[in-house]
């Protein structure tokens, strides 16, 4: 099925919501607490996305990319960018479904949402944070050249202090460039 990359729309705002907490629960279920998903996680994602398609997305601000799979929402990412984040250019989240992982699809999105950087970021660095239980991402964030930069303990509601890792690139162009090097996209 061909997929296609665009930006999002407002309209995909349930589908996102859907695939944000199906996946979570996929990816973390081991990780952190069953009150979090049940009682936390659903009303967090609800009001993060419905307050960002609440008005049209600035796109000196954030960028949210879609993978469209003929009308069904295959998978997405966004990317925060604000000024005073010494870390630069936050990628928010990345998200797959399970029905289209290793397929190259994340490498995709992010090829995709790295040419919708504004003028002030594409020479800045990028960040992201992983739970460090998150092998899958761990995997990919390593194999596309993400440096570990620090370890935090986060605290999710009902579970233990979580360590986080943050990944690390200098700038678009070094992600690119290692995504792009990946010879089965
Ligand atoms: C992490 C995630 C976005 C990857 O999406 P994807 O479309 O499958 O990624 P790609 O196909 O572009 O890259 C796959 C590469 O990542 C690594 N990888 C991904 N899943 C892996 C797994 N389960 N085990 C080992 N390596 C894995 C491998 O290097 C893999 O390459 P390969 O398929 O040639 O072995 C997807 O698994 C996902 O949505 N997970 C749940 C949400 C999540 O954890 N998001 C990240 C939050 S920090």
């Amino acid at each position: 099925m061909p997929i296609t990359i665009r930006r999002a729309r407002a309209a995909d705002r349930d589908a996102i919501i859907a695939m944000h907490v199906e996946m979570s629960r996929k990816a973390y279920g081991h990780i952190l607490s069953e009150y979090y998903f049940a009682e936390v996680l659903p009303v967090e994602k609800d009001k993060l996305w419905t307050e960002r398609f609440a008005s049209p997305v600035d796109p000196e601000r954030l960028s949210i990319m879609v993978a469209d799979a003929d009308g069904m929402l295959a998978g997405f990412t966004s990317v925060v960018f604000e000024p005073s984040d010494k870390w630069g250019a936050y990628l928010h989240h990345l998200y797959v479904g399970s029905d289209f992982q290793r397929q190259g699809l994340a490498r995709r999105l992010w090829l995709a949402v790295l040419d919708t950087f504004p003028v002030a970021f594409q020479d800045a660095p990028i960040s992201l944070l992983a739970l460090e239980g998150n092998m899958p991402a761990r995997a990919l964030y390593h194999r596309v050249g993400g440096k570990v930069e620090e370890r935090i303990l986060a605290q999710y509601p009902g579970s233990p202090d979580t360590p986080v890792l943050r990944y690390t690139w200098p700038n678009p162009d070094v992600l690119r460039q290692m995504i792009a090097t990946q010879r089965c996209l």
